[in-house]
């Protein structure tokens, strides 16, 4: 058990070229606390279209061979633009706790997306915990995310 939802959560990772770098953290970050993820790429620092890899997340959630996402790119615009085109996805820009956990608690959020050119180290860890940690609070909350899929 490694995630709010009380499974063993797995989460696919994808990244652009701008967003590699703090892939690679997570990812490793992830391992530690136990959590199983699939890195869908990208696999280095050499220029690359980040609605490729936002693609890549979102279908595989949405297939079913993960539970959720993080996707990075140099500011978290590009991919959650991407991701949030998705019906059953729901992909959160989070800067910071408060964002992440509310990302969780009212918006069921489903993907995680980062800026790696905004975030240090050690703060996009915090908020990748959080982000994990934190259940979707349901009650009033329930009805207005059906709603983004209507
Ligand atoms: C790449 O230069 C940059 O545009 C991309 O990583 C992202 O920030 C787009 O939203």
């Amino acid at each position: 058990m490694n995630c709010s939802e009380g499974c063993d959560c797995k989460i696919a990772l994808a990244s652009d070229h701008a967003g590699f770098g703090l892939k690679e953290i997570i990812k490793e970050h992830l391992s530690v606390r136990g959590v199983t993820t699939v890195d869908l790429g990208t696999d280095s620092t050499q220029s690359v279209d980040y609605p490729d890899f936002a693609r890549k997340v979102c279908e595989s959630i949405l297939a079913g061979s993960s539970n959720r996402g993080i996707l990075l790119c140099g500011t978290g615009l590009g991919m959650s633009m991407m991701a949030n085109r998705y019906k059953g996805i729901r992909g959160a820009l989070c800067h910071d706790h408060f964002t992440a956990r509310a990302a969780r608690s009212h918006n069921d959020s489903n993907v995680l997306v980062l800026g790696g050119r905004i975030l240090g180290i050690d703060l996009a860890k915090d908020i990748v915990d959080t982000w994990l940690d934190t259940p979707f609070e349901g009650g009033r909350h329930e009805g207005r995310v059906m709603k983004f899929d209507e």
